[in-house]
């Protein structure tokens, strides 16, 4: 099983909808200034929900291979629900992808790993596909509970998902010490937690869904680290945010393949 790598540049609360076009178009023109082989890896990113409507005049007009999607979403299909956002008007903008249970979502919003599974089952069911992610505090590594505790979290959110949605996601392994501090995992470090979520997937859905299913890596992931991040067997792609910014430097990173020895 082959697994295509994804490299998904989470944009945060940053760039308005003219800098989001500017930098979309800068990352187009230089991964094609590179000749980039999206077979090699899928690019994505994830702007703010203000930004979506100009992502999408711009891939198209410019017929680009990037694909967008959002960083959150409603777990509910319309109503009164002042502020949300629902699955099917992402979908309508041709969101390919949305973020679900980002650290930041869970910290500052108080969203449970049910509510961040019913999310998932709502991006789903709109025909995208969701970036779960999952991660242990720093004062959980430290007592040497990180691969119990998102495990624990792979099975409350995983509990929302019958098999056949659960191999249509995108798992993200995001240790809350590693997010825009600058400390990045060591490659082993991402490897010992991914490799443990795919394990516990495969018990959950069989081996071959477990194969199917991308577990990516987030965390301070720039151009000099990705290599060997991405060298681990069972980290198949990166969640970037600060370096996702600067679209010269999110090309380097999508083209992670060609500096590996
Ligand atoms: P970072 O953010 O790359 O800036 O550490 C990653 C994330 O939060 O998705």
């Amino acid at each position: 099983m082959t697994r295509t790598p994804l490299m998904a540049g989470n944009w945060k609360m940053n760039l308005d909808h003219l800098e989001a076009t500017a930098t979309i178009q800068r990352l187009h023109w230089a991964l094609q200034d590179a000749n980039f082989d999206y077979g090699k890896a899928e690019v994505a990113v994830l702007p703010p929900f203000t930004d979506l409507r100009s992502v999408q005049t711009v891939t198209d007009a410019d017929n680009m291979s990037i694909r967008y999607g959002a960083q959150d979403v409603s777990v509910h299909p319309d109503g009164a629900y002042t502020g949300e956002i629902s699955a099917r008007m992402l979908s309508k903008l041709g969101c390919s992808y949305v973020v679900v249970g980002h650290s930041e979502r869970r910290q500052y919003h108080g969203e449970t790993d049910q509510e961040v599974g019913e999310k998932a089952l709502a991006a789903l069911a709109g025909g995208m596909v969701p970036i779960i992610c999952v991660g242990e505090a720093l004062a959980i590594r430290k007592a040497g509970e990180h691969v119990a505790y998102t495990l624990a979290q792979i099975d409350a959110v995983f509990a929302e998902l019958a098999p056949e949605l659960a191999s249509r996601s995108v798992v993200a392994y995001e240790p809350i010490w590693a997010i825009g501090t600058g400390e990045v995992a060591t490659p082993a470090d991402a490897q010992e937690v991914c490799g443990a979520i795919r394990e516990r997937l495969a018990e959950l859905y069989g081996r071959d869904a477990a194969e199917a299913i991308r577990i990516l890596y987030g965390g301070s992931v720039k151009s000099s680290n990705v290599a060997a991040i991405m060298a681990e067997p069972d980290v198949d792609g990166g969640l970037v945010g600060g370096a996702s910014l600067d679209p010269e430097e999110f090309a380097r990173v999508c083209r992670f393949s060609e500096y590996i020895a």
